[in-house]
Order: structure tokens, then C-alpha cells, then sequence
């Protein structure tokens, strides 16, 4: 089958493997229909992510068929559609009973980061009973892809940790794919003001489009003015960070407002500062965590419902054997507008 490669810091290729196969009774080997490149791809060809080894299927999410089950899988048979959640959780460990799947002590986020992953014809995939999720009849599967790792991810580590209520006010730095589902889901709530914040305008323009009530370009460095001038010199409820640099994260704890939560949700590289001298006494929550997908059943009947529009995310489609062409596409955003690149296998 076709895979596409991480062969080291900046080397990927598609190369020729052969196709998995079950090596566990809770295996099942899924054959893709439709995947997709994250950010964190792009964090990983970069070398940030020293714990997926070279040789490895780059890729954790996706939507296919199951092709085959080990003789432990009772969920899910030969022939059903099913959505691949990027977080692999044998459901019985202390974490997976917590619903903390992403800390899986056998899981966690194992395709394309520890084992191969979904940027090709066919994957394995671990606690397939719980770790794949039916698709309904008639739903629109390139919505689904967004439901891997995108979705979840903004809604579980912005929009929960960050408690967006109704009637509060949310600021989001970073506009990227992230941002943006932070963004779509929080709508659910009902917040009476969401401010985007970004670099790019065009970002910023598909923000207003996607419901943001003010977007603010940070470039001239006067974000915090701006964002307290919108809130008349509070601060805003919720800040979300969703860049994963020390300046945003400074940005965060410059406009969250006394009794506000900050709610970090980008990967951070580097050493970051905290203003304790400054928020000891303002009664703030910093939340962390690596998204779990708990709520990827419950985002696929907003989807289902049309209450969220999942695939105005994706702005390009590509054929699996393109897929070079699509990390072009996808690591050069600020010259194509891609937000999510959709590459179809089959
Ligand atoms: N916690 C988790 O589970 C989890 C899961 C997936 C991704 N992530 C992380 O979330 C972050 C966002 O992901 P993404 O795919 O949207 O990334 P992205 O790179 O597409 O988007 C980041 C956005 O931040 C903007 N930006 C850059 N510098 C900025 C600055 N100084 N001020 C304001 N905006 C700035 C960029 O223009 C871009 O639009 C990444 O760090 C990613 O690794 C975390
Ligand atoms: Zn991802
Ligand atoms: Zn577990």
C-alpha cells in the first residue's frame, strides 16, 4: 500500500509498505477513505516531537472502513464505517476510566506519533472497540474527519477547560484550525462576545465569518489595549491560547479578566514565564491537557444536526498520491488560506 513517510527532521516521502496487519485480538485494520495533515504533523517533520521515530506512517485522523478484526473486537465487524479518534484508549486503565484517555497507560496518542498512522491505505488500530466510533447512515464523512482531533481538541481543552458560559466573554489567540473549532463550539454556550486574535488577517476574516463578534490582528503588538478597550477595561472571562509561543501565552494572562480562567491548549516548545506577581490576587485557573476525545459521540450529533458546520474547515482536497503537494499546501497557509487540507485514499 501507499504511505506517506517521516524519514527524519524535514524528510517525509510516499513510499510502498506493506499492508498491516491484526497483531492483537483488540486489532482491527481499518482501510481509510478519507485523512487529513495536522499542525502537529508539521511539529513532528520539524523534530519537536523526539518520540516518533523515523520510518514512521506520519497521520491520526481519518475516517474508513474496517477491513479486519482480531477475535477480541465485538463492536465493530468487516464492512462498517467508522471515524478513527487520534487518541487510542484501551477503555480499562485508571485514565480511561477517568475518561482521561489521552493518558492511556497502553494508549494514548499512539497513530502516527508511536505506531504508524492514517496518511495511507490501511491502518491498525489498537482497543478498536474503543478507539473507532460508528458512523450514522447518510452522514457527510468529510465533516467527520474534523471530528478525529480538530473539533474535540478545541471544545475539550478551550472551550470546557476554559468554562465558556453564556453571556461571558471569550478571547481566542490564535485563529488556526484550533482557534477555530475553539471557536464553532463555543457557540454552544452562548458566550455574549468572542474575540479572535491573529496574525493573519485572512485567518482573522475567516473568523468573523465563523461567528466571531471582534477580531483583532496582534502584530502591532497592542492586543492587550485592544482586547481591554472591547471589555472595557475587565478582561475577558475566558482566554484560550491556541498558538503555543510564550508571547500569546503572555497575551492570556495580560486580558483574563479576575476570576477568569486561562485555558491552554497550544504545544509549547520552550520554557514559558507565569505572572504570579501580578494574578496571585486575581483569583484566575490556568487549565492544561492533551485533547482526550471524550466528547467526539456527542460533537457527531451536533455535526449530524447541522447545529455545527464542521466542514467549512476544510479548504482544500487532495488524492493520496498528491499528499506532497498537500503538506505544500498545508505548511505554506499563510500564502494558500488552507485551513484543513482533505485527502481522499479511496
Ligand atoms: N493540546 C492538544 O491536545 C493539542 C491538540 C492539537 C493541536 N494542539 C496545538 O494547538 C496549537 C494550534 O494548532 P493549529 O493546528 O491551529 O496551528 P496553526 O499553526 O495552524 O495555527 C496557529 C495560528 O496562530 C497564529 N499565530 C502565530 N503567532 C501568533 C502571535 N504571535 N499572535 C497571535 N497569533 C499568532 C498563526 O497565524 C496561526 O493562524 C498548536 O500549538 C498545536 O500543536 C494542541
Ligand atoms: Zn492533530
Ligand atoms: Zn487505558
Amino acid at each position: 500500500m501507499q504511505a506517506l513517510i517521516y524519514q527524519g527532521i524535514n524528510q517525509k516521502a510516499v513510499e510502498e509498505r506493506p499492508k498491516p496487519v491484526i497483531q492483537l485480538p483488540t486489532d482491527a485494520v481499518v482501510r481509510l477513505t478519507k485523512t487529513t495533515i495536522c499542525g502537529t504533523d508539521l511539529h513532528i517533520l520539524k523534530g519537536d516531537v523526539a518520540t516518533c521515530e523515523p520510518g514512521t506512517i506520519l497521520g491520526h485522523e481519518g475516517i474508513g472502513v474496517v477491513d479486519s478484526v482480531g477475535a477480541g473486537v465485538t463492536t465493530f465487524k468487516p464492512g462498517d464505517r467508522v471515524l478513527i479518534s487520534c487518541i487510542s484508549s484501551c477503555g480499562r486503565c485508571e485514565y480511561c476510566r477517568k475518561g482521561m484517555y489521552s493518558h492511556c497507560t497502553t494508549g494514548g496518542w499512539l497513530l502516527g506519533h508511536r505506531i504508524d498512522g492514517t496518511q495511507a491505505e490501511f491502518v491498525r488500530i489498537p482497543y478498536a472497540d474503543t478507539s473507532l466510533y460508528p458512523i450514522p447512515q447518510g452522514a457527510d464523512e468529510e465533516a467527520l474527519v474534523m471530528l478525529s482531533d480538530i473539533l474535540p481538541t478545541g471544545f475539550e481543552c478551550g472551550v470546557l477547560n476554559g468554562k465558556v458560559k453564556v453571556g461571558s466573554s471569550v478571547a481566542i489567540v490564535g485563529s488556526g484550525p484550533i482557534g477555530l473549532a475553539a471557536l464553532l463550539t463555543a457557540q454552544f454556550y452562548g458566550p455574549a462576545e468572542i474575540i479572535m486574535v491573529d496574525v493573519d488577517d485572512n485567518r482573522l476574516e475567516v473568523a468573523k465569518r465563523f461567528g466571531a463578534t471582534t477580531t483583532v490582528n496582534s502584530a502591532d503588538g497592542k492586543a492587550v489595549e485592544a482586547i481591554m478597550a472591547l471589555t472595557i477595561g475587565r478582561g475577558v472571562d475566558t482566554a484560550i491560547e491556541a498558538v503555543g509561543i510564550p508571547a500569546t501565552f503572555a497575551l492570556c494572562q495580560d486580558i483574563v479578566a479576575p476570576g477568569g480562567t486561562v485555558a491552554n491548549v497550544g504545544v509549547h516548545g520552550v520554557k514559558v514565564d507565569l505572572h504570579l506577581e501580578r494574578l496571585w490576587a486575581h483569583n484566575i485557573t490556568i487549565t492544561t491537557g492533551l485533547v482526550d476525545t471524550f466528547s467526539i459521540p456527542m460533537l457527531l450529533k451536533t455535526v449530524q444536526s447541522k447545529r455545527v458546520d464542521a466542514a467549512q474547515l476544510i479548504t482544500h482536497r487532495f488524492k493520496l498520491g498528491e499528499i506532497m503537494q498537500a503538506y505544500n499546501t498545508f505548511a505554506n497557509a499563510a500564502d494558500t488560506k488552507a485551513l484543513k487540507v482533505l485527502i481522499e485514499v479511496a
